[in-house]
């Protein structure tokens, strides 16, 4: 796999570079972080996201916190209030508290290099899974804007794709569009043949059978193997169900709470209304209509068919599979 010459996130010696993922996939600008507040809100204004990747971020949160020589417990405490369902980020918050205060900077560059090597093990072991002539279906990014490199969906994608013919199906992902922008644009910019289509057509193409598999990242995979992710990839699931198609996660073992039982404890981020109301200044719901935004839902373990982590790959029964691989 090819290391893209883009990188979500990097230290640059004084502070948090992010590369500003709101305004994909127009512009490519970077937004520099220099103190904890403003690596706090590049979390939860998602100048940065994707389970792994927020993980990154908050670990060099805490880096510069420590060079900065402000209080480290507060840096961590802040930014575990950015966004709630991503498991990664207590994980690496967590990491960095344990950390002696003078190897914080050390750590946080091992959470990212670790992450790259995790990302390249998940392709290897992902890319088995993908027939030669596959049409994969994956909604949101799982990719390498959401990870150190290459992402964890689409790097099984971008693994199978160096030796098979693969085509990408890119669900839209609304209200946040993660797919359209974000997946379209880092799979295009690999030369990666990938077409966009509005989440509800989905269901359409696996009728009309082309569509070969789905697969999908996570942001919080719990001990019975049901898999929270972004909003709609439970409706994904279901059709694959009722299709009779493969429907994969691809989690890093830093995505998994074995301290959950049921995904009935993930606690789901709900965005604000605009996300749903506009689409950028323009306004696609009457004034002083209500709606709702949860960000993420949890696709139960009966519908999944495997999880690939970068240890292997897991199947049912998970509690036991995915407790064999932690
Ligand atoms: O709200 P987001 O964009 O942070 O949600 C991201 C996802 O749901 C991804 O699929 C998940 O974090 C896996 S990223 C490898």
């Amino acid at each position: 796999m090819t290391t893209p010459s883009w990188h979500p996130v990097q230290w640059t010696g004084d502070a948090v570079r992010l590369l500003d993922q709101r305004r994909l996939p127009t512009e490519e600008v970077y937004v520099t972080c220099r103190t904890v507040e403003e690596v706090a809100l590049g979390i939860t204004d998602m100048v940065v996201r994707g389970a792994p990747a927020i993980g990154i971020t908050a670990a060099y949160g805490v880096a510069l916190a420590a060079q900065l020589g402000v209080d480290v417990d507060a840096a961590i405490q802040r930014l575990a209030a950015t966004r709630p369902t991503a498991v990664n980020l207590f994980w690496a918050l967590e990491r960095m508290r344990r950390t002696p205060r003078e190897s914080l900077m050390d750590e946080a560059h091992r959470v990212l290099e670790e992450d790259k090597a995790i990302c390249r093990a998940i392709g290897e072991h992902g890319a088995a899974l993908i027939p030669d002539g596959a049409t994969v279906l994956t909604h949101c990014n799982a990719g390498a804007l959401a990870t150190g490199a290459y992402g964890t969906a689409l790097a099984v994608i971008r693994e199978a794709a160096r030796t098979k013919r693969i085509r990408v199906f890119a669900d839209e992902t609304r209200p946040y569009l993660q797919g359209s922008r974000l997946t379209a644009w880092e799979l295009q910019k690999d030369g990666v043949d990938v077409t966009v289509i509005t989440d509800n057509m989905a269901g359409w193409f696996m009728q009309k059978g082309e569509i070969t598999c789905a697969i999908v990242g996570s942001d919080r995979t719990v001990r019975n193997g049901d898999v929270c992710n972004k909003i709609g990839t439970y409706t994904v699931a279901v059709l694959c169900k009722h299709h009779g198609l493969p429907f994969y996660a691809a989690v890093p073992v830093s995505t998994l709470d074995l301290t959950m039982r049921t995904g009935a404890e993930i606690p789901i981020e709900e965005r604000p209304p605009r996300e749903v109301t506009h689409v950028g200044d323009r306004q696609l719901v009457p004034t002083g209509v209500p709606v709702r935004n949860p960000s993420f839902d949890v696709t139960p373990a009966a519908l999944v068919t495997a999880i690939i982590t970068e240890r292997g790959v897991a199947r049912t029964p998970y509690e036991s599979s995915l407790a064999g691989l932690v």
